[in-house]
């Protein structure tokens, strides 16, 4: 655990201080971390895709998040703008969830969704759902946005299989104007279908051959309908999937053998997607420092899907491996924990993490009201419309993969502490940015708070020759890691109440800070308790 250093506190949140922040290096005896940054890429991860900073909606709130013809949603849009500035690319959104495998397209219902929940199966999202025609006016309202659209598996009788064969005839239309097509999804986390809490739709004895015999089935019944509807979405190049979208590595299905199975047969899918959520809202024993602001769990969670990415690499070896939907705490995350500037941090984590070791693009999941949700979309029962902690970690991420003028991105991981972590991006093949994270849990409420400055953990960062000598600080800061408000990204808040999600810069957060490189190439962050630091670098 880094040691606690009583320094800066309030100083890194006030621009007045943060001028005063030593310009030369100072050569602390005892870094908390001390590593050296390699000049090359080599032994990074491997090259990101362009919107690595992605996400997935719930299928059933897309209307929210996207809003329509008539009522566009600009507030999303902003945010996404934001993302895009940042990285180069406008996220993707992939479209789906548990939802997906619930909806039935009617051509007659005047809404675009029309839902019915029920409590005890999820009391955040409908069981019954109904979307129409109206539905579709969502993927039409953001400029430069790319979709992956889910359809339903789960629902195989031949009246929903109706209904899927004319939603797809609907979806190529829209998804076939103007770039917006990414890929097809069929079937949302079918490695639960034997056992989940949401509602039993496969038999026991349903395995991973059935699996794949009903996933060609209903993708040969789609690539027909599209086929007539929008005959130039039909062609190889274009007819293109991202699956199996498991929930797991180690579920009732076995992802290895699925594609074993010949789930690639017919070479129409182009994302190997895998899903994970680090623990559960409501298991036992869940907490902000033991649980998001733990760097070794994050790790273990990841390390099945490294497995199974190198396992099925041999064999598909020109398939990226992403994550279609991801998030911190399944169940739509809890309060106190997902929804706050420690998750944010989480997020970055998981986000920098998952790029070292081989994942490709990150598609945190969304909803309306869900707990770990970067954004409130429209104002509902469950919330006021509003920028939330999580996005912040989502813009520190994206600025990090960077706009790639130089080339793809790459990611290294340089230190790996329970709470402080350090990586290091590259642009093509030069080294662009290093980010240091501290994970230690600072309250910025209550009575430690007003007792104790802030701690902070000191990052030694050993730069490769012939690096500027000065290099330009970017921090991801909040008054504390409990803070679910107040978060800002290089001194610039994204809220709604500011400019309705438009990038404004605050006055009580640090920006344009510089930090020395030393004779010796290091150079020294502090970076507070619950907070991250970027270093853009000129080497
Ligand atoms: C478009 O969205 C507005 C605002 O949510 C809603 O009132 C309207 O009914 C929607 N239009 C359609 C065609 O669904
Ligand atoms: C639908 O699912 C059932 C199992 O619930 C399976 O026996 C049947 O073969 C499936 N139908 C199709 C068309 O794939
Ligand atoms: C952090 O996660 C690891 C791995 O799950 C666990 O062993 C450790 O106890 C956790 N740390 C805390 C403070 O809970
Ligand atoms: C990868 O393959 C090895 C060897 O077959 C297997 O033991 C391991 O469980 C696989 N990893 C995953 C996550 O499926
Ligand atoms: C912060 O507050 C939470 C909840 O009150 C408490 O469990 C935790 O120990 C506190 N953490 C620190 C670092 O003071
Ligand atoms: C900075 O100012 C914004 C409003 O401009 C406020 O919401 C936020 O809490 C302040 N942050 C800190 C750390 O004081």
């Amino acid at each position: 655990m880094p040691l606690a250093r009583s320094i800066v506190s309030a100083a890194l949140l006030g621009s007045s201080v943060a001028r005063a922040l030593p310009h030369e290096p100072r050569h602390t005896e005892s870094p908390d971390v001390q590593v050296s940054c390699p000049s090359t890429p080599d032994g990074a991860g491997p090259e990101l895709l362009d919107a690595f900073v992605s996400y997935s909606v719930e299928l059933a709130f897309w209307p929210d998040f996207g809003g329509n013809l008539s009522h566009p949603n600009t507030f999303s849009n902003n945010l996404l703008d934001n993302l895009g500035e940042l990285q180069g690319t406008k996220p993707h959104i992939r479209v789906g969830g548990n939802t997906q495998d619930y909806a039935i397209y009617d051509p007659d219902l005047p809404t675009a969704t029309k839902g019915i929940v029920v409590p005890s199966r999820s009391p955040d999202y409908p069981y019954y759902l109904t979307i129409g025609p109206s539905f579709f006016e969502s993927y039409q309202t953001f400029p430069s946005v790319k979709y992956a659209h889910g359809f339903n598996l789960a629902k195989n009788g031949s009246a929903a299989r109706r209904s899927l064969v004319e939603s797809a005839k609907v979806a190529c239309k829209v998804l076939g104007e103007d770039d917006r097509f990414l890929l097809w999804e069929l079937g949302n986390e079918p490695d639960l279908y034997k056992t989940s809490a949401q509602g039993i739709k496969r038999p026991a004895d349903w395995d991973e051959e059935d699996y794949v015999r009903e996933w060609k089935d209903g993708t040969a019944a789609i690539r027909d309908a599209i086929a007539e509807a929008c005959p130039e979405m039909a062609s190889d190049a274009r007819y293109k999937y991202m699956a199996p979208s498991f929930a797991g590595t180690s579920n009732s299905l076995d992802p290895n053998e699925v594609w074993a199975d010949g789930l690639d047969g017919r070479r129409d899918i182009a994302w190997i997607s895998q899903h994970n959520y680090i623990d559960g809202a409501t298991q036992p024993g869940v907490t902000l420092q033991g649980t998001l602001m733990n760097h070794t769990r994050t790790a273990s969670s990841v390390t099945p899907l490294v497995s199974l990415a190198r396992n099925l690499s041999a064999a598909h070896p020109a398939l990226p491996f992403v994550l279609g939907e991801t998030n911190s705490l399944y169940n739509q995350g809890a309060p106190g924990l997902s929804d706050s500037f420690g998750a944010a941090l989480w997020g970055l984590d998981f986000r920098l993490h998952s790029a070292a070791r081989g994942v490709a693009a990150v598609h945190m999941h969304q909803g309306t009201g869900y707990r770990y949700a970067a954004w409130q979309p429209v104002a509902t029962a469950t919330g006021r419309r509003r920028t939330r902690a999580p996005y912040y970690g989502d813009a520190a991420a994206a600025a990090m993969v960077g706009a790639r003028a130089r080339g793809p991105a790459r990611v290294r991981e340089l230190a790996a502490a329970e709470r402080a972590v350090a990586y290091a991006a590259y642009e093509g093949a030069g080294l662009a940015r290093l980010m240091a994270i501290s994970l230690d849990a600072y309250n910025g409420t209550g009575a430690a708070a007003e007792a104790a400055a802030r701690p902070a953990a000191t990052f030694a960062l050993g730069l490769p020759e012939g690096c500027a000598r000065e290099a330009r600080v970017a921090r991801l800061m909040a008054g504390g890691s409990d803070a679910v408000a107040g978060v800002t990204w290089d001194g610039v808040s994204f809220d709604w109440e500011l400019d309705e999600g438009r990038p404004v810069v605050v006055g009580n957060a640090t920006r344009d800070e510089r930090v020395a490189v030393g004779e010796d190439g290091v150079m020294v962050l502090e970076v507070p308790h619950s907070s991250a630091a970027m270093v853009r670098v000129d080497c």
